[in-house]
């Protein structure tokens, strides 16, 4: 679910992780495609390894033609966190883009400033307090520039940002954007606006959102918001409320529209998109309500995936997130069934633990998780899996740590994102248990994990050395303009010389050679699908 994630994209920096081993980290983010998009702490200070350039990058409209003529006023907008609080920023400027505002990259021109902000961790809410000092010195020379908090750290410090601290103008929850109009009329009339309630209905499924700061190839497309999994450690179910689906129709439209525009590759994105369900509307959580037509007529999350994948079959469909306890053989099925559904699933482990997973609230143990991992290998055999590992939660000794580390050896993930456990003020987590492994221990677990991960990625690459793989152009690689980067299904880096190619081509592409984090190769052909 989360994210200040997907540069897009990235990156493993194996060489320079390896450099880093040494450092003392906070998390580590090995990733090609990372979905949390996090700043890593090096002793303890903030560097950015991987592709982290969306992390906090000022978002502008993709096309500059889909600024909207007329609008005068200046919007900059600045994302933290996961891609669902990416994907809710390209909801908010489409929201003001009917308010006059057109996007800008250039904050001392803005008139309003938003900060869609993360509370995953403690460092990413200390990376927003960073930018909000920011905005303040840019505010002293620019005194009619409005500053707001949008996301996650609205409702837990919406009291301390506008009348203790007073360094915002305006604080709106992830449930409220739709209110941005009046709330920015408040602002005008020289008032502090604040919306902080949480929707039971609210999915934002008749937006249109604009696209912001992407290549116009891939997109989100979120389809179910909030989290009802209360897992211990997690901020989620309070900062982004319970449960809802999207409707199925709003979605495929959107999708529609997004190949009109001539995007490759959507990602259906949800805290656990594998619990989709749509009944009409509502709660996930009162479903038990339902009607008997209700549920007769009720959409799960294969059937979303199907209806997507036949809606648009040129088109490569992703999703994430999945939990472990909600993935049913169905989807497994619609994903080896269509060729347009990526055999990528990323899989959230969090811990090799039982008594671990037990103390997380995790609804599975260690033997169903690899019993998942089968079911998986043995439906879509060449199944790339990627994991979320926590390490140091509460209680955590060397024998829980163990079993991380020999869950991750029969899993053989292709990438991961690895944490280091943070306590969050109100969670489960932090009202019941003692955050008592000491940092030293989190962060030498953390390394330990990370570097078995990269033994698992670079072994993971090779398998697909000698291979033809299909691979979608997404942009100019960063280490040479002669060439081009995009992903293989498997959600794999791959680049090569452009020839006569161009972004948002699908190619054939040889692999010759690689890198723990990426593949090399010749492109020889585009691909039936192009
Ligand atoms: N501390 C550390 N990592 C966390 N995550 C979620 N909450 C915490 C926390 N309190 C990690 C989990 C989750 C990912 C998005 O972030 O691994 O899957
Ligand atoms: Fe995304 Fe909010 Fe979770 Fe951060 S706290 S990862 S922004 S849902």
């Amino acid at each position: 679910m989360y994210k200040k994630e997907i540069c897009h994209f990235v990156i493993f920096f194996f060489n320079i992780v390896s450099l880093r081993l040494t450092a003392k980290w906070q998390a580590l983010y090995l990733t090609r495609n990372d979905p949390y998009r996090y700043t890593r702490t090096i002793n303890f200070m903030e560097e950015k390894v991987i592709d982290e350039k969306r992390q906090g990058e000022s978002l502008v409209l993709e096309q500059k033609l889909e600024q909207k003529n007329g609008n005068q006023r200046k919007l900059f907008i600045e994302s933290y966190g996961c891609q669902m609080n990416f994907s809710d920023s390209e909801i908010v400027a489409s929201i003001l883009a009917e308010q006059g505002y057109n996007t800008t990259e250039n904050l001392e021109e803005a008139d309003l400033v938003l900060i869609n902000t993360c509370s995953i961790r403690d460092k990413a809410e200390q990376t927003v307090r960073k930018r909000l000092e920011k905005y303040n010195a840019v505010k002293k020379i620019n005194p009619k520039m409005k500053v707001g908090v949008l996301g996650c750290m609205a409702e837990r410090l919406k009291r301390k940002f506008l009348e203790e601290e007073k360094i915002v103008d305006m604080v709106v929850g992830p449930d409220a954007y739709k209110d941005l109009p009046n709330l920015l009329k408040e602002v005008e009339e020289g008032r502090d606006a604040v919306n902080v309630i949480l929707s039971k209905d609210e999915t934002y499924g008749d937006i249109s959102p604009v696209r912001l700061g992407g290549h116009g190839v891939t997109a989100f497309v979120s389809i179910t918001r909030g989290c009802d999994n209360m897992c211990t450690f997690c901020v989620v179910p309070f900062t982004r409320g319970r449960e809802r689906s999207r409707d199925p129709k709003s979605i495929i439209n959107e999708v529609n529209d997004l190949v009109e525009k001539g995007y490759k590759e959507i990602t259906l994105l949800g805290q656990n998109v594998d619990s989709y369900l749509w009944y009409g509307g509502g709660l996930k959580k009162d479903y038990k309500n339902a009607s008997e037509i209700q549920r007769a007529t009720a959409t799960n999350f294969a059937q979303l995936l199907e209806m997507t994948a036949e809606a648009q079959p040129g088109m490569r469909i992703r999703f994430s997130t999945s939990n472990p306890q909600d993935m049913t053989e169905d989807v497994l099925h619609s994903m080896a069934k269509y060729g347009n559904i990526c055999n990528y699933i990323h899989l959230p482990a969090q811990s090799g633990s039982t008594r671990i997973l037990k103390e997380m609230n995790r609804q599975y143990t260690r033997e169903e998780y690899f019993e998942l991992i089968d079911r998986v290998r043995k439906i879509i055999p060449d199944c790339a899996i990627s994991q979320d590992i926590i390490t140091g939660f509460s209680t955590e000794t060397e024998a829980d740590h163990l079993d991380t580390l020999s869950l991750m050896n029969y899993v053989k993930y292709d990438f991961g994102f690895m944490f280091m456990y943070s306590e969050r003020p109100g969670t489960p987590a932090a009202r019941k248990l003692d955050d008592d492994v000491p940092a030293e221990i989190k962060k030498r677990r953390l390394i330990e994990i990370v570097d078995l991960q990269r033994v698992h990625s670079a072994y993971r690459t090779q398998q697909f050395v000698g291979k033809t793989l299909e691979v979608l152009i997404e942009k100019e690689s960063h280490k040479s303009n002669e060439q081009w980067s995009g992903r293989t299904q498997h959600n794999t880096v791959a680049v090569f010389n452009k020839e006569h190619f161009k972004v948002g081509d699908f190619v054939m592409v040889k692999i010759e050679d690689c890198t723990s984090a990426s593949l090399i190769g010749e492109a020889i052909d585009y691909s039936e699908n192009n």
